[in-house]
């Protein structure tokens, strides 16, 4: 089989391969390495309130953005660092584990297993999609946008967040450095795009752009 340069592709050529050879699921496996270290050294030593600039800007926007009321979508949600205090919000993420284990928001948060590739809901059903630190690890950001924007009302907006360009990543944990242009042209299919920066804190320690964008009223 002909080897790719990129990382990503790398890594999910090796996960088809293990697939087939009737081996476990590679993301899973990875992750769940990368949210013990996560676990052990960040939510035990902060309490969500306690973080500074700007985890805490992001979830203020995140916050800010949608109507309390409003049904909203946290795709790629992790242990819900971000949204999980968000009320009238499904919480998604390809990994159960995550998911169930490592949990931080209450029991009986509505939580599913999904692929935003495939998405396993109706058009045109959330107010509000939030992918926080989604995008940058998928091979194709544009084609999930594309899944994104067929669950989203017309009208309805998509909150996102990266990294901006290098990151320094763990090991086994791959993703996209990303620039402004690479955002204009994921999100060329959305009105109203506005790409914020927000500032590293003292031990968060890159810089990080926040995007709005609103899927056309018809
Ligand atoms: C860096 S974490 C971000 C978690 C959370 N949103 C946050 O900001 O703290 C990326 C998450 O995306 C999930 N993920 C990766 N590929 C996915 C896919 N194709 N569909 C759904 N979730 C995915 C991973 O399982 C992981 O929980």
């Amino acid at each position: 089989m002909k080897r790719s340069r990129n990382p990503y592709r790398q890594a999910r050529m090796q996960l088809k391969e293990k697939e087939e050879a009737g081996g476990k699921n590679w993301y899973l496996e990875h992750d769940n390495t990368y949210y013990d270290f996560i676990w052990e050294f960040f939510i035990n030593q902060y309490r969500t309130e306690d973080i500074p600039s700007y985890d805490y800007r992001i979830i203020q926007i995140f916050e800010e953005a949608g109507d309390r009321d409003s049904l909203k979508l946290d795709i790629g949600c992790g242990h819900g660092l971000m949204s999980h205090k968000l009320k009238n919000t499904i919480f998604a993420d390809f990994s159960k584990r995550i998911l169930t284990e490592f949990w931080l928001g209450e029991k009986y948060s509505d939580r599913v297993q999904a692929d935003v590739f495939n998405l396993s809901f109706k058009d045109e059903i959330f107010r509000v999609v939030i992918a926080s630190e989604l995008l940058e690890h998928l091979e194709n950001p544009k084609r999930a946008l594309d899944e994104i924007k067929r669950v989203l009302q017309p009208g309805g907006i998509v909150l996102a967040s990266v990294p901006k360009d290098k990151t320094p990543g763990e090991p086994g944990h791959y993703f996209i450095e990303v620039t402004e242009e690479m955002l204009k042209e994921w999100f060329c299919e959305f009105k109203d795009l506005r790409i914020e920066t927000v500032e590293p804190d003292p031990w968060r320690k890159w810089v990080h752009y926040v995007i709005f964008a609103r899927k056309e009223k018809t």
